[in-house]
């Protein structure tokens, strides 16, 4: 097990990582001058359609100030900033790479949301929060990397309150065939845990989740993928910054994989039952 965190640690271990976005983001302006979570979109949403998918998650769930959100496998820490701008909302995101965590803390302090958003390093597999602490469980483009899925799903649920909501947006099988790799979330398939969709569900029920709403986004990944690749060389800074040279690499064989049908992408939203299973 520890071997699977190891590499896919590796796979995100993003060197000097908040140094790196510190220079890039000059362009930007001074250190001082305050960013928006939307400036910093091409470099913090790390999944399939970028903001949109987080801000059509987010209206899905349906979040409110009073709200204590987490955010299982953060990133960098965009979708948990665009969550507590956009509905006042506290946010906590944890995530396994540190190199992630230190970059998130320090984007938090450029958008001035410190107060409010706050990131740990640590493992969903053992999230380090008490029973029923949160409203609201975010898992964006996580679970790809995750072997162990009943404990991540049984995890998710314990930090939840009875009634919580959990939200997920994450690549699928949708049979036989694997991704062409390397894909964005592992360069091999030593790092790359995918399920059905139907087997996702399951096992998120399985967990003590009801179905509140379950949705194909395949075919709006593949019109996003098609607009980025029609739309030239992407903005500056971008995921590259983050992943390294080959990111554009790895979205393509992504792209590749939805179009041969290979892969889909399932988002779905569930309820915490009341008692645990
Ligand atoms: C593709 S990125 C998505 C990041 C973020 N959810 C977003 O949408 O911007 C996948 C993230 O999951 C994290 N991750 C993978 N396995 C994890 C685990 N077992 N525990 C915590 N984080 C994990 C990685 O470190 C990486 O930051």
């Amino acid at each position: 097990m520890n071997d699977i965190l190891d590499g896919v640690r590796d796979h995100y271990r993003a060197t000097g990582l908040a140094e790196r976005l510190k220079t890039a983001l000059a362009a930007f302006g001074p250190d001082n001058q305050q960013l928006t979570p939307e400036q910093l979109a091409t470099v913090d949403q790390f999944h399939t359609r970028g903001l949109a998918a987080t801000a059509d998650l987010a209206k899905l769930i349906g979040i409110s100030a009073d709200m204590s959100v987490l955010d299982v496998g953060s990133g960098v820490g965009g979708p948990a900033r665009f969550l507590a701008a956009t509905y006042g909302c506290r946010v906590t995101g944890v995530d396994l790479s540190e190199p992630f965590v230190d970059a998130a803390r320090y984007l938090t302090k450029r958008t001035g949301q410190s107060e409010r958003v706050s990131f740990e390093a640590a493992s969903a597999l053992d999230l380090p929060f008490e029973d029923g602490r949160f409203d609201v469980v975010l898992l964006q483009h996580v679970a790809m990397n995750i072997a162990e899925r009943p404990l991540l799903y049984r995890e998710i649920r314990r930090v939840l309150k009875p009634g919580g909501k959990f939200a997920m947006f994450d690549v699928v099988l949708n049979g036989e065939a694997e991704p062409l790799y390397p894909v964005p979330w592992a360069r091999t398939p030593e790092t790359s845990f995918l399920l059905t969709a139907a087997a996702t569900r399951d096992a998120i029920e399985a967990a003590g989740f009801r179905t509140l709403a379950s949705q194909d986004d395949t075919a709006a990944a593949k019109a996003w993928n098609a607009q980025l690749r029609a739309s030239g060389p992407p903005p500056s800074p971008n995921l590259g910054l983050v992943m390294g040279p080959d990111f554009a690499q790895l979205v393509a064989n992504l792209a590749r994989s939805l179009m041969e049908g290979r892969l889909g992408i399932l988002t779905a939203v569930f309820e915490a039952a009341s008692t645990k299973t």
